[in-house]
């Protein structure tokens, strides 16, 4: 047999017995078998010594070009194998892959994002405040009298030390209030809590989103104006607004608005009650009295509040019939907003 006989039978041979190797540790024998000191591939070129310059460089070429294609099936193989690659016949490659279930943001983040947003777009920064307040800031600050219903046990969770667990996020206002001087321009989102029995329209627990604006003249049609353009944003370009007098402590004149069924569109459905409208947030322009507590003079200081539920607006913008099934973490449900 020539040596380009024997080169070519060695290369073959190895070929296969590298691509059925099942181990690294027998594709290492292997390496050391054809490729090392001692190896196969070693023992035919020391026959070189003997043959002529041209033979020596063909064969030397092709021995050269048989190392390193080897060597690098070796290399691959091992990758293959390292990496896990099963080698198993009985592996179905053409499977489709298991999905990995990937999370999301909650309805209520997602709706609390989106307020937010808007009214970033109009010029509002962001503020928070703690979620368990003092009477002062939940309260008294904002001019409720000491005898309003509203700090009645049935509405306010006390906590053992005398404070409160928020009712509303119009705390807020006192406290960036004091913190600045107008023009003060502010959206606060956050948690609060009431002590009310619980049904398909109410939790103990729910997301408000506070707004206000001190300037030195600032006006209910500014107000109007603002909250006709978040309504447009979030719901519908031209939906129907409808404010209705109210009353709040801390603003006056106040209001509260309803939008029109986003369900029926103001024909009456079990959404609204029958009523075409839904109530989605209280406003009002902020009472002098709270200008004063903060060290604003009411004189030269105008400004606007509102509130909105969180939940509230989550339930008419997606059409979802009762609250509890935000606080359920029902998969089937949570899954469908993304
Ligand atoms: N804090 C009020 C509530 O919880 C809403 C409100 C905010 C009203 C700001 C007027 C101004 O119902």
């Amino acid at each position: 047999m020539s040596i380009i006989e024997q080169l070519q039978r060695i290369e073959n041979e190895a070929r296969n017995k590298v691509s059925s190797a099942k181990s690294v540790e027998e594709l290492e024998k292997l390496r050391v078998a054809y490729l090392g000191k001692k190896g196969e591939l070693t023992t035919i070129l020391r026959g070189l010594k003997s043959l002529s310059p041209e033979e020596k460089k063909e064969i030397g070429g092709k021995a050269n070009k048989f190392k390193s294609e080897i060597d690098s099936q070796i290399k691959d193989k091992k990758e293959q194998l390292a990496d896990n690659v099963s080698t198993d016949p009985s592996f179905d490659y053409t499977l489709p892959g298991r999905p990995r279930r990937q999370g999301h943001r909650h309805l209520i983040t997602i709706t609390m994002d989106e307020v937010t947003d808007i009214f970033q777009r109009m010029g509002f920064e962001i503020a928070a405040g703690p979620e368990i307040e003092s009477d002062y800031y939940n309260f008294e600050a904002l001019n409720f009298p000491p005898d309003h219903p509203a700090r009645d046990e049935q509405d306010t969770f006390y906590t053992e030390g005398g404070m409160v667990l928020r009712t509303h996020t119009s705390g807020i206002q006192i406290r960036e209030f004091e913190k600045r001087k107008p023009p003060v321009k502010i959206i606060a989102p956050g948690r609060v809590y009431r002590n009310e029995a619980v049904d398909a329209g109410h939790f103990c627990v729910f997301h408000q989103v506070e707004g206000f604006y001190a300037d030195s003249d600032v006006t209910f049609g500014d107000l109007k104006g603002v909250l006709e353009a978040f309504c447009y944003e979030l719901f519908e370009e031209g939906v129907k607004l409808k404010f209705r007098p109210s009353f709040f402590p801390f603003t006056e004149p106040s209001a509260e608005v309803d939008v029109q069924c986003v369900l029926c569109g103001g024909k009456g459905c079990s959404l609204c009650k029958y009523e075409g409208w839904l109530e989605i947030l209280g406003c009002g322009m902020i009472d002098p009295e709270v200008f004063k507590a903060v060290g604003y003079d009411p004189e030269k200081t105008t400004g606007y509040a509102f509130g909105m539920g969180i939940e509230r607006l989550a339930l008419l913008k997606y059409r979802v019939n009762d609250i509890r099934l935000l606080y359920e973490n029902d998969t089937r449900f949570i899954k469908q907003f993304r």
